[in-house]
C-alpha cells in the first residue's frame, strides 16, 4: 500500500501526538516537520527521521506531499488550510478550525473547489464512552432527549499564558477557556444532542491578571429538538478535573465523566470504560483518541471518502462558541438559522 506523505505544520505541544500517530500508522509517513522555530522542527525531524523546514509554503510546492496536518496557533488555521487546498493538499487541522464563520466557510469552499479533503480534530468523539452514548441515543434507548449539562474546571496557570506568544489573546487564540478547552465538550454536546436553536451566555476574566480572554463562561442552550442545555467552564481551577457531560432523555440518562460512560436505562446501568489498546501519548486531559481520528481520516482518504469530521461537522462547535461570545457581549440570546 502506498503511504500518504504528510507534512506536520506546527511542532509545539500537541504535535507529539500527531507525529507519533503519523509515524505509527500503515497509511501514512511523516515526511516533513514544519515550524517557524527551527529547533522545534529539527527536533521532531530527528525523532522521526524526516525532513524539516521553517516555511510551510515550501511543502505546499512539494509534489510528493499529499496532506498537511495543521497544529499551529488558531489564527493561522484558515490561512494555512486555504493555501494547502489551493496547492492540492489534503488538510487535517486541529480545533478550532478557524476564528470566524466566514473563514471556516472559505476553508470548506477551498477544499471543495480543489477536490481535497478537510478534516477537523475533535478526538474525544472517538472515545469508547462517547461512541457508546452516541449509539444509545441513535438506537432510541434514551427516548426523547430533554436535557444536557456539562461541567469543565481545568487549570491554566498564568505561566501557561505567559509562556505562549498567542494564548490568552483575542486576535490569535480567538478567546480563552471556551474556544480552546471547552470546545471539545461543546462539540460532544452538539454531536450527541443535535442542532442548537439559540444560546444565551456570559463570560468573564476573573483569575488571570494579564489575559483579556474568558477564563470562565456559562451558557443556557435551547436545541432545535426542544432539549435544554447548560454549560459551565473555567480554566482557573486547581487541577484538570475530569470533565462531566450528561444527556438526559425521557427513558434514560447517559453521563460521561472524562472517558467513562454510565448509561442508565430504567433500572439497568451500563458502564463503558476505555480499552487499554490506545495509551495516552500526550496530556491525559487531551484524551486518548487522536490516533484513532487520524487513522480514520487517512483511511477515508485512501477509500476516496469524506472524513467523518469534515469542515461542516468541525464548524458546529466553533459556531456555538462564537455565538456564546456574541451573546455575552450583546447581553441577549443568539439564534441559529
Ligand atoms: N485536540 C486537542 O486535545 C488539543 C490539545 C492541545 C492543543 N490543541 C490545538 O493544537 C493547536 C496547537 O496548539 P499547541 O498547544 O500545540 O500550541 P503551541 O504554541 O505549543 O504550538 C504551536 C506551534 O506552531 C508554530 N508556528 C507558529 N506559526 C507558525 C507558522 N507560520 N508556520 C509553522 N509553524 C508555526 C509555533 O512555533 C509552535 O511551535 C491549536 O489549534 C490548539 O488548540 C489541540
Amino acid at each position: 500500500m502506498r503511504k500518504l506523505k504528510v507534512a506536520l505544520v506546527g511542532c509545539g505541544r500537541v504535535s507529539s501526538v500527531h507525529a507519533a500517530a503519523l509515524h505509527k500508522l500503515d497509511e501514512t509517513e511523516l515526511a516533513v516537520a514544519v515550524d517557524v522555530k527551527a529547533d522545534r522542527a529539527k527536533e521532531t525531524a530527528e525523532t522521526y527521521g524526516c525532513r524539516w523546514t521553517t516555511d510551510y509554503r515550501e511543502v505546499l510546492k512539494d509534489k510528493e506531499i499529499d496532506a498537511v496536518e495543521i497544529c499551529t496557533p488558531h489564527y493561522l488555521h484558515a490561512e494555512m488550510a486555504i493555501a494547502a487546498a489551493r496547492a492540492g493538499k489534503h488538510i487535517l487541522t486541529e480545533k478550532p478550525m478557524a476564528l470566524s464563520v466566514a473563514d471556516a466557510n472559505a476553508m470548506i469552499k477551498a477544499a471543495d473547489e480543489n477536490g481535497v479533503a478537510l478534516g477537523v480534530i475533535f478526538q474525544n468523539r472517538y472515545n469508547e464512552a462517547s461512541q457508546a452514548v452516541k449509539r444509545a441515543i441513535e438506537r432510541g434507548e434514551l427516548g426523547t432527549l430533554r436535557g444536557t449539562r456539562a461541567f469543565l474546571t481545568w487549570d491554566r496557570s498564568d505561566d501557561y499564558y505567559r509562556d505562549s506568544d498567542w494564548k490568552g489573546t483575542w486576535d490569535k487564540e480567538g478567546g480563552g477557556v471556551l474556544i480552546d478547552q471547552a470546545i471539545h465538550t461543546i462539540d460532544q454536546m452538539q454531536w450527541l444532542v443535535g442542532e442548537v436553536d439559540f444560546i444565551q451566555a456570559t463570560y468573564s476574566t476573573r483569575a488571570h491578571d494579564f489575559i483579556k480572554v474568558d477564563d470562565v463562561a456559562e451558557a443556557y442552550l435551547k436545541f432545535k429538538n426542544g432539549a435544554v442545555g447548560c454549560l459551565y467552564a473555567n480554566c482557573f481551577y486547581t487541577y484538570d478535573a475530569d470533565v462531566f457531560l450528561e444527556v438526559q432523555g425521557d427513558k434514560g440518562v447517559a453521563q460521561i465523566l472524562k472517558d467513562v460512560a454510565r448509561i442508565k436505562i430504567g433500572n439497568e446501568t451500563r458502564i463503558v470504560e476505555p480499552t487499554t489498546d490506545n495509551p495516552t501519548l500526550g496530556k491525559g486531559y487531551w484524551g486518548m483518541s487522536h490516533s484513532r481520528q487520524i487513522e480514520k481520516f487517512y483511511r477515508a482518504l485512501l477509500r476516496g471518502e469524506k472524513p467523518e469530521i469534515d469542515g461542516h461537522a468541525g464548524k458546529a462547535a466553533m459556531q456555538i462558541v462564537l455565538a456564546m461570545y456574541e451573546s455575552a457581549r450583546r447581553g441577549e440570546p443568539v439564534y441559529f438559522k
